[in-house]
């Protein structure tokens, strides 16, 4: 098992990742025992996981359940307000516990619920995808979407809990599996820890989508990588944004796609487009390049802009990202492995630094 504590503002999270470990639940939280539990999941993990969760504490803890359909559009407010419903109607209080079994859609919401009751109730991460296996289950970013838009109502509050059970991730579409694993890359491609993460990111191969050792090794790195971001920069001020590498034009092609593609297949795209700049007017070493752009073709990832998609249309989603201000864009770019850093740019001169 590999474990460690993590410190944001005044919480700290622990975090256990072991194969299996979601069969035996009590071992790991054991201070579910007694209290009163809410299982927030989706209707796709629900069928996969509710019942085995449920069986293991329903003798030692009073246990209720909660299914919101699968996708992004159930992070909404009305799902909050049918929790807080359910939650003061079982008179839950801040000793009580929220569980969230299910993906980053699931982990974010809960995560909002939890943060917001009685100014903050135990809230526990059982996360099922790669992504909030990787990623969102730490960190403390709670957020919906609201008015469509993404994730703009949210809170600070890191989990009591994170238990990563890698086993959880096999019953995931192929799809799904690849397009998680690109934050998971991207953070190999900006983690300090070299050239060990660069030997790790070589072991990536097709096979790896259902190698659950390997996964597991994938995910704990991801949460480390995530875990040392967050903890000097929680707020997300300088060091904590490396992690958004690849994420503009990612953010603005997935916008664009409307459903159409993956968070991390726009990601994808949007790593490619960018380091493909960086060989051109920076010192990235083409290897680099080469290497990512064969890793990600060979699990049948996108790394073109979407035909059909204007370099207008990319630039107008730019403009109105969150992280734009008046003065431009910040962006994430990188001299090498390991070595990412922040430069801000205009519009105009991102468009030139594009060749569009
Ligand atoms: N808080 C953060 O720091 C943070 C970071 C990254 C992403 N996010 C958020 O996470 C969300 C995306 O997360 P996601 O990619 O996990 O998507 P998701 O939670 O929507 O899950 C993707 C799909 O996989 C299904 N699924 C989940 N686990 C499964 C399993 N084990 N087997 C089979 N199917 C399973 C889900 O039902 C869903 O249909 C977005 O809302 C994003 O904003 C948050």
């Amino acid at each position: 098992m590999t474990n460690w504590q993590l410190a944001l503002a005044d919480k700290h999270t622990a975090i256990q990742i072991e194969i299996d470990s979601a069969h035996q639940l009590l071992r790991y939280l054991p201070m579910l025992k007694g209290k009163k539990v809410l299982i927030l999941t989706d209707s796709q993990v629900a069928p996969l996981y509710l019942d085995k969760l449920t069986h293991q504490l329903i003798n030692d803890a009073t246990v209720f359940t909660k299914i919101v359909a699968a996708g992004e559009p159930s992070k909404n407010l009305d799902h909050v307000e049918e929790c807080y419903r359910l939650l003061i109607a079982e008179h839950f209080t801040r000793q009580d516990y929220l569980v969230c079994l299910g993906g980053g859609m699931v982990g974010d919401l809960g995560a909002l619920i939890a943060s917001t009751y009685m100014r903050g109730i135990q809230l526990v991460q059982v996360p099922t995808t790669i992504v909030a296996q990787s990623d969102s289950s730490i960190g403390g970013k709670t957020a919906i979407d609201y008015h469509h838009l993404k994730n703009l109502i949210g809170t600070f509050y890191p989990a009591q809990s994170v238990l990563v059970d890698p086993q959880l991730l096999l019953t995931l579409p192929q799809r799904e599996l690849a397009a998680g694993l690109v934050e998971v890359i991207k953070s190999l491609l900006i983690s300090e820890r070299q050239p060990t993460d660069q030997h790790l990111l070589a072991r990536i191969t097709p096979q790896s989508l259902s190698d659950v050792d390997l996964l597991a090794q994938l995910v704990t790195r991801g949460l480390q990588i995530k875990s040392h971001f967050a903890a000097i920069d929680f707020y997300d001020f300088k060091e904590r944004r490396y992690l958004n590498f690849g994420h503009t034009i990612g953010h603005a092609v997935e916008a664009l796609a409307a459903g159409e593609l993956h968070h991390g297949e726009a990601v994808s795209i949007g790593l490619i487009t960018i380091m493909r700049r960086l060989v051109v007017h920076q010192d990235l070493p083409v290897q680099v390049l080469e290497q990512t752009q064969q890793l990600l073709l060979a699990l049948q990832l996108p790394i073109e802009i979407p035909t059909g998609f204007t370099h207008e249309q990319i630039m107008a989603k730019v403009t109105a990202d969150k992280k734009a201000s008046t003065a431009g864009i910040q962006l994430v770019l990188l001299h090498d492995f390991g070595q990412p850093y922040l430069q801000t740019m205009t519009f105009k001169n991102f468009q030139d630094w594009l060749g569009w």
